[in-house]
């Protein structure tokens, strides 16, 4: 895991980490959709070689070598992940948080990582658009126009962190909290955990990042010229998902053909979501 990471990770030690399954990396799934955003976005295809891979099981991680990418297996026993993720089951719950317990771990060899969903599409680059301080940067579901209000719903799909001993301290104790509260998702546990009174000792600072930037369906983006992410949140069903990013994907080729006036003057939206809705 330690040579992957440094094969892959940038001059200042980030990585980019993708968990993936075997029904997401089949071909024309969410993992050609990702790699393809990352293809045709706006200054994103150098990106592709930070990119790691956690393979889920055994097909993800035999597809992973045959991308020529970075690969890592974090094979999780007895959760079944051959079909589409269901929401809420226990497998689902067991890959949530053997996803924290690793991100602790990667944090722990000292890289920042850009964790982000497959079912996120990339066309610009986000590292333009963080802001300039802030420990941990995450997407919101909801966002409520301050980025360091804790109330902004976060979406756990997309986190910049940076290692340090904050973070760290933080993702144990995230961790920690699925004893606490069994049977409840690492992102409902996050924006619950956001508030205790440990977690401001540890002095952790958050940065919530405006939907104007990296939107998804649970609130879009509207302008094209900005747009950074798209993700197909506030949808179930892997079906749903891939038809609506596959909109979403001719809807940036298409904006990318205008002419930059037209581009300025008349910046076209998004047509999806629409299964998703
Ligand atoms: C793409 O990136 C280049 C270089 O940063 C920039 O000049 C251009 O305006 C960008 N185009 C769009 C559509 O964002
Ligand atoms: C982090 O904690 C370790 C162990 O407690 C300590 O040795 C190190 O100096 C700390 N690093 C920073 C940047 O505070």
């Amino acid at each position: 895991m330690e040579r992957v990471l440094k094969a892959a990770a940038m001059e200042d030690k980030t990585v980019i980490l993708v968990p993936l399954n075997a029904a997401w990396v089949r071909p024309g799934s969410m993992i050609d959709l990702f790699m393809e955003s990352l293809s045709i976005g706006n200054g994103t295809r150098k990106l592709l070689k930070h990119l790691v891979i956690v393979a889920l099981d055994d097909k993800a991680y035999a597809r992973c070598f045959s991308l020529h990418l970075h690969c890592i297996s974090l094979k999780i026993e007895g959760a079944d992940f051959e079909g589409e993720k269901r929401f809420m089951t226990p497998g689902f719950l067991k890959v949530g948080w053997r996803r924290i317990d690793f991100l602790r771990s990667v944090l722990q060899m000292g890289y920042n990582f850009i964790s982000t969903d497959a079912d996120i599409m990339w066309f610009r680059n986000p590292f333009s658009y963080f802001q300039p301080d802030g420990d941990f940067q995450i997407t919101c579901d909801q966002f409520l126009g301050n980025p360091v209000d804790l109330n902004n719903r976060a979406n756990i799909g997309f986190q910049y962190v940076k290692s340090n001993n904050r973070t760290i301290e933080f993702f144990k104790f995230w961790y920690l909290q699925r004893e606490k509260d069994p049977g409840h998702l690492d992102q409902d546990v996050f924006n619950s955990i956001k508030y205790d009174p440990y977690v401001r000792k540890i002095g952790i600072q958050f940065r919530f990042l405006t939907t104007a930037l990296f939107g998804g369906f649970c609130q879009p983006s509207r302008d094209l010229n900005k747009a950074c992410t798209m993700h197909a949140n506030c949808c179930a069903g892997l079906g749903s998902k891939l038809h609506d990013l596959r909109i979403i994907l001719d809807d940036w080729r298409n904006y990318m053909a205008l002419p930059s006036s037209v581009k300025k003057s008349h910046p076209p939206s998004w047509r999806a979501p629409k299964n998703c809705r």
